[in-house]
């Protein structure tokens, strides 16, 4: 698929063009849609982790001022129970609430308030006296009851892999690393809660959904309530922030739909900050096992990676942390197995690069403890194991530029001041350390459909039903629509957020761009060569006697070279007599074809000063280079690596999600507790992507950006501090404690 787009317009560092709606507040989110009658409802939460609730008593509620219904499992009206609700890497089957009296973890809704208004909800909510039969909460990923078993597969490919003899190999090995590198929960935590508003008019129903997947919401919605999709419509214009926890449908929307259904009248359910940690996924804890064998010059023999994530007792999730470490480097040798344990916690999810951000986190630091026992620099052991194709399928890599993303990255850090002794470099109190770390992620396809219609002014309306979660989305799908038909950018508008829109996928696994850019170049293609065939088929057109071959479109103008008639899209419709003109794409990526191995590779530095005796910690440089195909907006996708880099420092060195072990609740659920970096915290970021030119991925060139910046960091911070202190932390948060003993 050769790429013919010419650049004028792509990468330009272009305004999102919901900026000025966001800052002015006329964004709407989906919990600001006022409409009339609207109820509140309020979720109550189990207190115990484990057992049954053994009575339930809502009378003082029920009886509470404003107080509409109170349903609980005791009461709920019927609901179909599908096995399972989406498919894919989350088998979700708690996503249907009030099942039954069976607790599985602490915050899992027992009940559903809903009243005139939100105080009046909350009070009654708070009526409700609940009596369990508790059992000790399953936490710990050692407890012997823990029902442990081994995980097989991640959307169709097997996880444990085996190439070569790894155990030998490692045994044999003269310069050898293994550890145990643990990485705790966290979660999401976007500024826009969950939120859902749900009306009914007539049979159809509308839910204003702050969600990642219209589409699978919807398919969740039709399946509970046995509804056909088209008495169902789901809206979502703009997501406050997701990062994958609003990448499935949670139980709260299909409780908010029951009580609009129960009621007749419109019901708005938004999470409170505390459920956000309890109800709506987290990144699971891990622990892993690195082991790695090296030759003396380097040369890596064979890498063991294997351990075990936590999931629930209420349904699976792998975070498949150990996905890159077979691609990544060479190595004729290597094992990599994940074990899962159930646990009384909610369900784990996505969570930005998801598996990366914790298996890079362990490989990346188990590749620097090498290059120390080595006495090696760190960036020349990677370029000693430089994988040139994919070590595990054995295709070539669509593009790579890892090389040069070291390359820049070290020159950017200063590199070549980096004493390899740690401890070597000191400021005053602090010492100084450097640390790095390689970024990698896949280049994800799902399949979109895009419409787009040419109307008679000569503007064009792209539609397809997908998010704009913050990255850009309808800015960059405008920049490529515009490019590829050669008009300037403000005659382009891009539509979203709308199951009444053609089908979008979810946006997650930084396919957006890559997927629905690709439905947007072909729906704007297909449109360019409908106009020139009804234009060669028209009798008394200026191209009647032209062959549809020799017809181009070159910058918004129609000509054919025969002759000098050279017409605009406005031209082409007044010459058909059209008011207008429609034409609709569909993308059929299908990864079973792929010849090549795709991925996006990048370079993590850190600069870092710790006070050995406080064991505080200041990032003092960041610097993130990478490889990603075309960037297609500088300003977003600088913006988006920005951000990764600021959660994998917060990673590195604040969050984590602490529960309580003898009570299975979260004691840290709230933004006060539970830290994440601010401005403070955080130095000035240099986000830098080196030309990479990638024909092979997608006709957009581009690989997606959402993801990768955020892996490679956590290990490239722990990687500086042991440089500046000569203290290996393995397990994050990186706190002070774990510095100063
Ligand atoms: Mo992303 S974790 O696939 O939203």
């Amino acid at each position: 698929m050769k790429n013919n787009l010419n650049l004028t317009l792509v990468g330009k560092p272009l305004d999102r063009i919901d900026g000025p709606l966001k800052v002015t507040g006329k964004a709407r989110y989906s919990a600001e849609f006022p409409m009339k009658k609207i109820a509140y409802a309020v979720p109550v939460g189990s207190e115990i982790a484990n057992g049954k609730i053994r009575n339930i008593d809502t009378n003082a509620a029920e009886k509470a001022p404003g107080v509409l219904i109170v349903v609980t499992h005791k009461n709920r009206p019927a609901m179909n129970f599908p096995k399972k609700l989406q498919g894919g890497g989350s088998d979700a089957d708690d996503r249907v609430p009030l099942q039954d009296a069976n607790i599985r973890y602490s915050g899992q809704y027992i009940a559903l308030v809903v009243a005139e208004s939100l105080e009046c909800a909350q009070y009654a909510a708070s009526l409700i006296k609940v009596t369990y039969i508790e059992n000790d909460p399953l936490i710990d990923f050692k407890h012997k009851s823990a029902e442990r078993y081994e995980a097989e597969s991640w959307f169709g490919e097997k996880i444990c892999k085996t190439r070569g003899v790894p155990d030998t190999a490692l045994a044999s090995a003269p310069v050898k690393v293994d550890y145990i590198y643990r990485t705790p929960t966290q979660n999401h935590n976007p500024m826009e809660t969950h939120a859902t508003t749900a009306s009914w008019d007539g049979s159809k129903l509308t839910v204003y959904d702050a969600t990642q997947g219209l589409y699978n919401t919807r398919k969740a919605l039709c399946d509970i309530f046995e509804l056909p999709a088209t008495d169902v419509r789901v809206v979502c214009k703009f997501i406050g922030g997701a990062f994958g926890c609003k990448g499935s449908m949670w139980t709260h929307v299909p409780l908010c739909v029951m009580a609009t259904k129960v009621l007749g009248r419109p019901v708005k359910l938004v999470l409170s900050r505390p459920q956000m940690f309890t109800n709506v996924g987290h990144r699971a804890e891990t622990e892993q096992r690195v082991a790695i064998g090296a030759e003396k010059d380097g040369t890596i023999k064979s890498i063991v990676h294997e351990g075990t994530s936590q999931t629930s007792i209420a349904g699976e999730f792998i975070e498949t942390f150990t996905k890159a470490t077979p691609m990544l480097y060479q190595s004729p040798n290597v094992f990599v197995a994940q074990k899962l344990v159930r646990l009384n916690k909610g369900l784990p999810t996505f969570m930005r690069a998801p598996g990366e951000t914790p298996g890079v986190f362990a490989l990346e630091c188990a590749l620097d403890e090498l290059a120390f026992a080595l006495d090696m620099d760190p960036i020349a052991l990677r370029m000693k194991n430089y994988a040139r194709k994919d070590q595990e399928s054995g295709m070539p890599f669509s593009s790579k530029s890892l090389d040069k993303c070291y390359l820049l990255g070290s020159e950017r850090i200063g590199w070549e001041d980096r004493k390899q002794k740690p401890g070597s470099r000191r400021e005053g109190d602090y010492l100084i350390g450097l640390g790095m770390a390689t970024a990698t992620y896949p280049v994800n396809h799902f399949n979109a459909s895009c419409k787009v219609v040419l109307n008679g002014d000569g503007s064009f309306l792209f539609e397809s039903s997908t998010h704009e979660m913050g990255t850009g989305t309808c800015t960059v799908m405008a920049q490529i629509g515009s490019e590829e038909l050669g008009v300037p950018y403000d005659k382009v508008t891009f539509e979203l957020g709308d199951t009444d829109l053609p089908m979008a996928p979810v946006s997650g696994g930084s396919a957006t761009v890559s997927t629905v850019g690709s439905a947007v170049i072909g729906a704007a293609r297909a449109l360019k060569q409908d106009l020139i065939n009804q234009l060669c088929d028209k009798v008394g057109s200026p191209f009647s006697a032209v062959a549809a071959g020799d017809v181009k479109v070159e910058e918004g103008k129609i000509t054919a070279g025969l002759n000098d008639v050279s017409l605009t899209y406005t031209d082409a419709l007044k010459a058909l007599n059209l008011p207008s003109l429609t034409a609709k794409f569909d993308t059929s990526f299908d990864r079973k074809k792929d010849k090549y191995s795709m991925h996006s590779f990048g370079a993590q530095f850190i600069e870092v000063k710790v006070d050995p005796d406080l064991g505080h910690v200041v990032v003092s440089k960041a610097v993130g280079v990478f490889g990603n195909g075309r960037i297609i907006n500088e300003k977003t996708c600088r913006s988006q690596v920005h951000g990764g880099i600021v959660m994998g420092i917060g990673m590195a060195l604040q969050e984590s999600t602490v529960m309580d072990r003898r009570s299975g609740r979260i004691v840290n659920a709230n933004l006060g507790e539970y830290h994440v970096p601010v401005n403070a915290d955080i130095p000035a970021i240099e986000g830098y992507f080196v030309p990479e030119e990638d024909n092979i991925i997608n006709t957009v060139g581009a690989k997606g950006i959402g993801e990768i910046g955020i892996t490679g960091v956590a290990a490239a911070v722990a990687n500086a501090i042991f440089n500046a202190t000569g203290k290996r932390v393995r397990d994050l948060p990186i706190t002070p404690d774990k510095i100063f003993v």
